[in-house]
């Protein structure tokens, strides 16, 4: 078991990664003030895992609300259903929310956890590969509008994240997949040696070695909390964590959400960054050629989908979170483990980008 810290003063709160996590109280509930429990989960996760993690919820006050399963219902309708349940077992401000399943429960439930009675506590309990490494840490919680991707949340810390790793046996392949290209981020964020560790033991990865799972699980969340002690609010390099994402959301808002998983279209939208990092003359060609492999060897798309148009795709990128005083900002590469969120780039060379990119064909189709 590994045991990292996010370091926020008094919100700091513990990453435990480990075989075995779920069902033991040990790290559960000492998060717990109150009594009253409400476990968040959707109906995918809840005949693997509900028994097991209500087990060691026996000396509270729990209540269950289980969600439908995908992307697409994460929004304002859902969460309405988790504050229904809160309020049916009138639950007050001591009830603690806990997040079981993938991105989208945790997301969902801390949105709920951060505007039930102005602000509840809620913990977060990953089980896949994806939330494990990234959506479970760092108090990003928000659902999805029809009009652009994660444009209604908050930032609500947990109180922990317990991520039991053995949890990933029982993904699919696909969603493996998916969370691989948040672990690959990390590496072309900031951390080119993990890069270099990836390139090597990509496919102790994706045939789920225990070990090779466990450190790629824990560097990644290293490189989050690092990140997120150092700039919570995302008022400077937290924005680097967003490599792919301006891309990455337009394919997800312009595909229909859920056709794209999260993680491919971030797959595709890294690999535009480095495209268009090279053609600004920032990164060599062979930079890009090693992202690309990379995702491609993942198992993941290095293109957007062709149906796309250049016009299209600004139209979904205006409406990022990074665009200010309506200027798009990016995150670029200056160098594989070395990103920058710019507006400095020429808007001809990103169109450049874009016509390629629509009239590309994809080397790895998404499946929808
Ligand atoms: P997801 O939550 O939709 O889960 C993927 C699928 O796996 C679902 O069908 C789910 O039911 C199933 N599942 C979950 N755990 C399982 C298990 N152990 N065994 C079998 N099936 C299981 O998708 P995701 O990839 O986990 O998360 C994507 C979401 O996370 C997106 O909405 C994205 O915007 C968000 N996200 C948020 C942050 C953040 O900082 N808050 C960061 C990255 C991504
Ligand atoms: N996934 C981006 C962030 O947490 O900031």
């Amino acid at each position: 078991m590994t045991e990292l810290t996010v370091a926020l003063g008094n919100r700091s709160y513990p990453i435990h990664i480990g075989a075995g996590l779920l069902g033991d109280a040990r790290y559960l509930t000492p998060h717990i003030a109150g009594r009253q429990v409400m476990l968040v989960t959707d109906e995918t996760v809840a005949p693997l895992y509900l028994r097991r993690a209500l087990a060691s919820l026996s000396d509270f006050d729990c209540a269950q609300v289980v969600l439908a399963d995908g992307e697409q219902f994460k929004n304002l309708d859902t969460v309405e259903r988790v504050f229904e349940a809160l309020l049916t077992h009138r639950f007050n401000r001591t009830a603690t929310l806990v997040a079981l399943g993938g991105g989208v429960i945790g997301d969902i439930t801390g949105f709920a956890a951060a505007c039930y009675q102005r602000g509840v506590p809620f913990i977060q309990i990953p089980t896949t590969l994806l939330a494990q490494v990234d959506s479970s840490v760092g108090g990003k919680t928000g659902v999805n509008h029809a009009l652009g991707k994660n444009m209604i949340g908050a930032f609500h810390q947990p109180r922990c994240v317990i991520a039991d790793t053995t949890t990933l046996d029982t993904l699919d392949d696909r969603q493996l997949r998916a969370g691989i290209a948040e672990v690959i981020k990390y590496g072309l964020i900031s951390d080119p040696d993990f890069f270099a560790w990836l390139e090597q033991h990509m496919h102790e990865l994706l045939a789920r070695r225990p070990e090779a799972l466990a450190y790629a699980i824990e560097r990644s969340c290293r490189n989050k909390a690092e990140v997120v002690a150092a700039d919570e609010l995302e008022t400077g390099r937290r924005a680097l964590l967003n490599l792919g994402h301006t891309f990455g959301h337009a394919i997800e808002t312009g595909t229909g959400y859920g056709t794209w998983l999260h993680g491919e279209a971030v797959a595709a939208g890294m690999c535009m960054a480095a495209e268009l990092s090279a053609q600004l003359g920032w990164i060599s060609a062979a930079d890009v050629t090693r992202t690309e492999a990379l995702m491609l060897a993942a198992g993941l798309p290095a293109r957007p989908p062709t149906n796309l148009s250049r016009d299209r795709f600004l139209e979904l990128m205006a409406i990022d979170k990074k665009v200010l005083d309506g200027r798009l900002r990016l995150v670029l590469l200056k160098g594989i483990g070395r990103a920058v969120v710019t507006d400095d780039f020429d808007s001809s060379v990103l169109h450049r980008v874009l016509d390629a990119a629509s009239g590309g064909s994809a080397t790895h189709a998404a499946r929808s």
